[in-house]
């Protein structure tokens, strides 16, 4: 999900952003702005890294199981399938197969802000799904959304996978979730990937690994920050410090400013950072089964099937539009 800023425009919201977030008490940086080439490919080898298990969980859970979710998904008629940030579409890759080969699907939307990723997924993935009908909308997940909602008057299945979800505050996740119910018709199908709490140590290495992959992708950031907005950040003052908290579920990165420094900020001022002051980088939300239910009912869907891996470390779970 490369959300690269290349116009004068993105770059001064790009500066207002990080003006705003290093400037608030406590300070923070909006997770988002990870995903620049560079951030691109290390999120890819984290994704591969011994340590971070949901990739390897929900690929399992795919891989093994996309012949039953495409039975649960399959009606009369063909329907839309919708993933909001589809990536590389390496785990919808799966259940697209499964799916055309019951040609229960009418046409596949992957929806990216990235444009590089939408292009990608364009140029390949027709050949290695032969009779895929697919169409890549680059831009916002609801605008994007309701644009297929207006185009057809078929049924919509909506995939928000790989955990995304947890990148949102348990409230933001609910409010995003009436969002996209306030985007469907009753009938339509959401499936949400969810982390599932765990034991703590488990968790907190998957946000700390051995290889330092994480780490590097957290001050990617500062990098970007020098690179796009004319900063001076010194990135070895700046230490990688996760927590998980097993009681709310929610684990926090933050980077820790190793000494007292000043750093520019381009044009736009200089920011003064305390010895040991954190600043705030990324949410990645973890729940039970009790609180998805409860999430999910409360924004208005049944539940119609979850799926896990064998390890019960993540759940890809099936929800219905009442
Ligand atoms: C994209 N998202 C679900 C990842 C997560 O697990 O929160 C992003 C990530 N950050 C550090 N490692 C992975």
């Amino acid at each position: 999900m490369n959300t690269a800023v290349t116009t004068r425009k993105q770059v001064n919201v790009f500066m207002s952003d990080v003006m705003a977030g290093l400037n608030a008490s406590p300070k923070y940086l909006q997770s988002k702005y990870f995903y620049d080439a560079r951030g691109d490919a290390l999120f890819q080898q984290i994704m591969h890294c011994r340590d971070y298990y949901l990739t390897r969980c929900e690929m399992e859970i795919l891989s093994v199981q996309s012949g039953e979710m495409a039975a649960l998904l399959s009606g009369d008629q063909p329907f839309d399938l919708i993933e909001l940030g589809a990536g590389d579409a390496s785990k919808s890759f799966h259940l697209l197969k499964a799916l055309i080969q019951r040609k229960s699907l009418h046409c596949y939307y992957p929806i990216d802000i990235s444009a590089n990723i939408i292009a990608h997924l364009e140029e390949t993935l027709p050949a290695k799904l032969p009779g895929l009908n697919m169409e890549g909308l680059n831009g916002d997940y609801l605008d994007m959304l309701q644009m297929t909602r207006q185009r057809s008057g078929r049924k919509r299945v909506i995939m928000f996978m790989g955990s995304s979800i947890g990148n949102f505050t348990p409230p933001e996740a609910l409010q995003f979730c009436c969002r996209l119910r306030q985007q469907m018709n009753p009938g339509d199908v959401l499936i949400v990937g969810f982390d599932l709490k765990k034991h703590p140590a488990i968790i907190l290495k998957a946000y700390n690994d051995s290889q330092g992959i994480t780490k590097a992708f957290n001050l990617n950031l500062l990098h970007r920050i020098n690179r796009e907005l004319g900063a001076d950040f010194n990135t070895d003052n700046f230490g990688h410090y996760p927590v998980y908290d097993p009681l709310t579920g929610s684990c926090k990165s933050y980077l820790i400013s190793l000494a007292e420094q000043t750093v520019r900020i381009g044009e736009a001022g200089t920011v003064r950072f305390r010895k040991d002051e954190a600043i705030y980088m990324e949410i990645s939300q973890k729940y039970t089964l009790e609180e998805i239910h409860q999430m999910m009912e409360s924004a208005g869907f049944k539940p119609l099937r979850h799926f896990h891996d064998t390890k019960k470390w993540f759940t890809d779970t099936v929800w219905q539009c009442l």
